[in-house]
């Protein structure tokens, strides 16, 4: 026998010098849930660990997180008042333009990231305006609008915009509205493939984003397609976005490494709610070794081409990453 693998398994100095995949705090986006009032921090059931926060309850976290040593993060903001149009959104004194002036205000060193998307603030739950003759999203009525958006968020002083609505164009739509009043230096991260899934679930507990009727696919993707999904991200490259994502995560790592091989763009993962929610309930039945079954996704993230990772995880992560 030449080959022999355990060779080189036995001592840990050299298992450590041969590990192809690193994980480091810099490596990850904490996303926030922000809403109206003062002094609020509503913990979500589906999801332990999460909270609804107001501005001023954020900016405490914002605190604990670079301590932590994170400093991106991606807001999700819950309106007081929702419409038709999904108005709060493309408001200068809306929930989210407000919580971007306070915290970069507060902690300008952090680096925050906006989800571009109208599914949190419309009445009906949709990712849009909508046609009432189709029952679903308008397209294009939606496109202008998420360059208002955009330049709403971007006015307020975001770092870098994340549109997630999945409508055909909108990258296009929102770089040209972004460079039009001078915002040419923002940054994109597409939520470029984006698939229908039940794992959104605890998130539109925490957001308050369900759709009225209906769900979601005639604009998210089809989860059966990988042609598609390359297609998808591409397009979104062609359109000048400057970092692509897919999202989720774990039922979709063939899809990570097929769009790694496909662009050579940075590449995100969101690893969404039911994802967290079910190694935290997992954990809570004690049938899993949390931490390590955490670490051990978090690594295959990575593993798979991901760049970046989207996580509510990333507290726990960095946590034992500074232990290390
Ligand atoms: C908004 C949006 C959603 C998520 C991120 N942005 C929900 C959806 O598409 O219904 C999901 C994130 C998660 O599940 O953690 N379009
Ligand atoms: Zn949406």
């Amino acid at each position: 026998m030449f080959t022999r693998f355990r060779r080189k398994r036995h001592n840990p100095i050299l298992r450590n010098l041969l590990q192809e995949t690193h994980l480091t705090v810099n490596d990850f986006i904490y996303p926030l849930f922000i809403r109206g009032g003062e002094g609020i921090k509503n913990e979500v059931n589906s999801m332990p660990g999460v909270f609804q926060m107001s501005i001023d309850e954020v900016i405490k976290e914002c605190v604990v997180l670079k301590e932590l040593g994170i400093y991106s993060i991606i807001l999700f903001g819950i309106p007081d008042v929702k419409d038709s149009v999904g108005s709060d959104a493309m408001c200068e004194h809306g929930i989210i333009a407000s919580s971007i002036r306070a915290i970069k205000e507060a902690h300008p060193d952090m680096f925050v990231v906006t989800d571009l998307c109208f599914c949190e603030y419309t009445d009906h739950g949709h990712c849009g305006v909508l046609d009432p003759v189709l029952e679903t999203v308008d397209n294009d009525i939606t496109l202008d609008n998420l360059a208002k958006q955009a330049v709403i968020h971007a006015k307020a002083g975001v770092d870098m915009i994340a549109p997630s609505g999945m409508m055909d164009g909108m990258i296009e739509s929102i770089r040209m509205g972004l460079d039009k009043m001078g915002y040419s230096h923002i940054p994109i991260m597409s939520y470029s493939t984006k698939f229908a899934s039940a794992y959104y679930g605890p998130f539109r507990d925490v957001a308050e984003s369900s759709p009225s009727f209906g769900d979601r696919r005639s604009y998210q993707m089809n989860p059966a397609n990988r042609r598609e999904a390359i297609l998808e991200s591409l397009a979104d490259e062609q359109e000048g976005a400057d970092i692509l994502m897919v999202k989720p995560a774990l039922a979709y790592l063939d899809i990570v490494r097929d769009i790694k091989e496909n662009s050579l763009l940075p590449l995100a993962v969101y690893n969404v709610s039911g994802e967290y929610s079910m190694l935290k309930m997992a954990a809570k039945a004690g049938v899993i070794d949390y931490d390590k079954v955490m670490m051990e996704t978090m690594i295959g993230f990575k593993r798979a081409g991901a760049d970046i990772i989207i996580s509510y995880h990333a507290k726990e992560v960095a946590k034992l990453l500074n232990e290390e």
